[in-house]
């Protein structure tokens, strides 16, 4: 179970939010473990069997994921805006330290 910190007096809204998150940080977790493995091992079968368990997890985190997407609405408007498009997301902008976000409009300022 995900060590991070849970405030008291939260709704039961939020709790939900919080489960959803704290499990996919444990999915990502999981597929970061399987991938890894699965390009240490020298085994074929082991490498198939461990590449078959990371995809199950990116699974669970594709779920978790459309969850979140449909219990936040701020993540429907970033998933919009982000997958599926052809990066480059963060373009700099001349020779400025400033950046904008693709598509968005989104200046974040100069960093001078
Ligand atoms: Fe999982």
């Amino acid at each position: 179970m995900s060590s991070a910190m849970i405030e008291t007096g939260l709704s039961a809204t939020a709790m939900g939010i919080h489960r959803a998150l704290a499990s996919l940080q444990e999915e990502l977790e999981a597929i970061d473990y399987y991938h890894q493995r699965s390009e240490a091992s020298d085994d074929k079968s082991q490498k198939d069997l461990l590449i078959h368990n990371r995809d199950d997890e990116i699974e669970h985190a594709a779920m978790l994921l459309e969850w979140l997407r449909q219990a936040m609405p701020e993540f429907d408007v970033q998933i919009k805006k982000f997958l599926f498009k052809p990066g480059p997301w963060i373009e700099p902008v001349s020779d400025s330290p400033t950046v904008s976000v693709h598509g968005s409009g989104l200046g974040l300022g100069s960093l001078q």
